[in-house]
This record gives C-alpha cells, sequence and structure tokens, in this order.
C-alpha cells in the first residue's frame, strides 16, 4: 500500500523534530501503523529554512494553502501555533476533508468546539496529543486508558517553563527575572514569555484537559489563571519551612454545581510526588473513580518528545483509516516469528 501522505505547516522545533522521528523510526512506524507515513510537503514563511531541514525529501512551498489543496495529501500536521491564521488553515483542511494533526493549545482551548464540530460534520479526525503536555500521552490516557472511569479530578504540572523557575528560585535561592532570562537561554519559553509566567499557557492545556475528562465544550473564558510573577523566592523559602512546596498547577474538578477549572500557584506538601517534579518537566494526577490515582511523567516540550506526540498521532490516524483489520488495533501490529529470531 503506497505510504499516507503528510503536509505540514510550519517548520520549527516540532516540525523538525517529526522528521527527524519519522525517519528514524519508519520501520516500526510503517509496521504499528500497517502502511508508511510520509511527509512529502512542507509550508513555511521562511522556505530557506524548511529547505534547509527537509533537504530532497519534502516539496517546499511558502503558501499553507498549496498543501492543503493538494489532493494527494491525506493529513495536515498544523504546527504554526496561535490563534489566527491556523484556525482559518485547520477549517480550510477540515473543509478539504483532511485529517488534522495539531500541537496548538491555544487554539483548541478558545475555538476547539467549532473545529471539533466541523470535522464531526465532515467526518475526519482532529488529533492532538501533542498540545498537551508535550511527550506524555494524556490525552490518550483521559480518552482511552482511564474511559471506564468516572474522572473526579485533574491536577498537573503543564508548563515547564514556570516549573523550572520556580525549581531554580527554590533550589538556587534565586529571584524571578533572573531565573525567566535563564529559561528564555535556555529555549523554554514561549516567543511570548507571558503565556508561560502569567499562568494563560496552563490554563490552555488543562482546558482542553477539562473538556476531555469531563466531556464538557472547552470553555477557556471561564478558568481561573493566576500566574508566578508576583512570587519571591521568600515566598517559596517560607513555603519549605512550613513543609510545602509551591508549583503551578492547572486543576479541573468535578463539583455539584459544575466543573471547575483553574490555574494559580498552589501549595503541596513536600511528600508528595507531584511536589518534586523539578526542573522544565511536567506532570499529571488524574482521580479516577474505580482506577484511583494515576501519575503521569514527562518531558512537557521539546522537538522530540513534542514530535513523539505528533507522530503517534498520524500512527493513530494511519491505523483506523488503513484498509487492513489487524492494524486497527493496536496490539495486533506483532512482527511475525519468534522472540528468539526477531531482530530489535
Ligand atoms: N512553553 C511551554 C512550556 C512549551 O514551557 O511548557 C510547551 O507547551
Amino acid at each position: 500500500m503506497k505510504p499516507i501522505q503528510v503536509g505540514l505547516l510550519g517548520i520549527g522545533t516540532v516540525g523538525s523534530g517529526t522528521f527527524t522521528v519519522l525517519n528514524r523510526n519508519q520501520e516500526e512506524i510503517r509496521r504499528r501503523a500497517g502502511r508508511g507515513i510520509e511527509i512529502t510537503m512542507v509550508a513555511d514563511l521562511d522556505v530557506e529554512r524548511a529547505r534547509a531541514v527537509v533537504g530532497e525529501r519534502a516539496r517546499v512551498v511558502a503558501d499553507a494553502r498549496e498543501v492543503i489543496a493538494n489532493p494527494e495529501i491525506d493529513i495536515v500536521v498544523e504546527l504554526i501555533g496561535g490563534y489566527g491564521i491556523a484556525k482559518t488553515l485547520v477549517l480550510e483542511a477540515i473543509r478539504q476533508g483532511k485529517h488534522v494533526v495539531t500541537a496548538n493549545k491555544a487554539l483548541l482551548a478558545v475555538h476547539g468546539s467549532e473545529i471539533f464540530e466541523a470535522a464531526r460534520e465532515r467526518g475526519v479526525m482532529v488529533a492532538f496529543e501533542a498540545a498537551v503536555a508535550g511527550g506524555i500521552p494524556i490525552i490518550k490516557a483521559l480518552r482511552e486508558g482511564l474511559t471506564a472511569n468516572r474522572i473526579e479530578w485533574v491536577a498537573g504540572i503543564i508548563n515547564g517553563t514556570t516549573n523550572f523557575i520556580l525549581s531554580e528560585m527554590r533550589s538556587k535561592g534565586l529571584d524571578f527575572a533572573a531565573v525567566l532570562k535563564q529559561a528564555q537561554a535556555l529555549g523554554y519559553a514561549e516567543a511570548d514569555p507571558t503565556f508561560d509566567i502569567e499562568g494563560i499557557d496552563a490554563a490552555h492545556k488543562v482546558t482542553i484537559m477539562s473538556a476531555i475528562a469531563f466531556g464538557v465544550p472547552v470553555q477557556f473564558d471561564k478558568a481561573y489563571v493566576e500566574g508566578i510573577t508576583t512570587l519571591q523566592a521568600a515566598d517559596i523559602r517560607y513555603a519549605e519551612q512550613l513543609g510545602y512546596r509551591i508549583k503551578l498547577l492547572g486543576i479541573t474538578r468535578r463539583r455539584e454545581n459544575g466543573i471547575e477549572l483553574r490555574v494559580h500557584p498552589t501549595l503541596i506538601p513536600s511528600q508528595r510526588l507531584i511536589a518534586n517534579v523539578e526542573g522544565a518537566m511536567n506532570a499529571v494526577v488524574v482521580q479516577g473513580d474505580a482506577v484511583g490515582s494515576t501519575l503521569y511523567y514527562g518531558k512537557g516540550a521539546g522537538a522530540e518528545p513534542t514530535a513523539s506526540a505528533v507522530v503517534a498521532d498520524l500512527v493513530d490516524i494511519t491505523r483506523l483509516h488503513t484498509a487492513d483489520p489487524d492494524h486497527r488495533v493496536p496490539h495486533l501490529a506483532f512482527q511475525p516469528g519468534s522472540l528468539q529470531d526477531t531482530p530489535i
């Protein structure tokens, strides 16, 4: 069967990572998906930069609409970010009958209901594992692994930049401004760090988790959002003396009168696992009525961790749409042969 063809919109850090992962693991990915997956077209305003990344492997164009209009393209991956042009392009891709994979948490948190409805009407998939907690498969966990549960609450460290800042403030006794500069230099912070430090990025992500956990429309405008900009090294020190760590948590909880949705610095007893998540890492705790408490930990940003989630979505879509029923269920995608004669 001919490989499924993917068009990439925007080839920055995550786009390059997606190329790397698809290329390096192409055999395993083909086996698991039941069919090869190839990025054959890339759109980026910086055509030279894009060419430098993809070489001869894909056609590079400046206009994303060319990718969407190409009838050969089965899946469009949107890695542009933001609420503006990304929304127009995603809706256009859906209208053209393309499946969409996106890492765009801002777009989904604000316009998700409209986008999901458009996809439902057109009969295509919009997959977004990379939009929340980067490489941690939390969307899959909420939607599939925990599907038997009535979810009671979800709480997580879902912004690596602010967790890095809080960790450095605590361990080195540094002030907020000094550590922010460091976070920017290391490339953790968003282009505009306001979204990170004011809690907006975390609010986008918890809004998406809330919609999935509780089956409610995305409602970013209802979230209470407070960032970490007013925290001082002394606050963190006093918290520590009282046996607590301060973490920026995104929390969504089922209440009798509705769903709670909030982001704010939170005091967590220092013996809790989540209190000890340090640096630019993410962690999410989900409380379900059947399973109890489950914890997911890993890298929430970066080229390959985020690409890991993008490629997982590509495999899912390919698997579901392949003609071979053996590949519709992940665990049936075994290699033939016994353990001993199977190369690893
Ligand atoms: N700026 C985000 C973070 C990137 O620090 O977590 C990943 O969404």
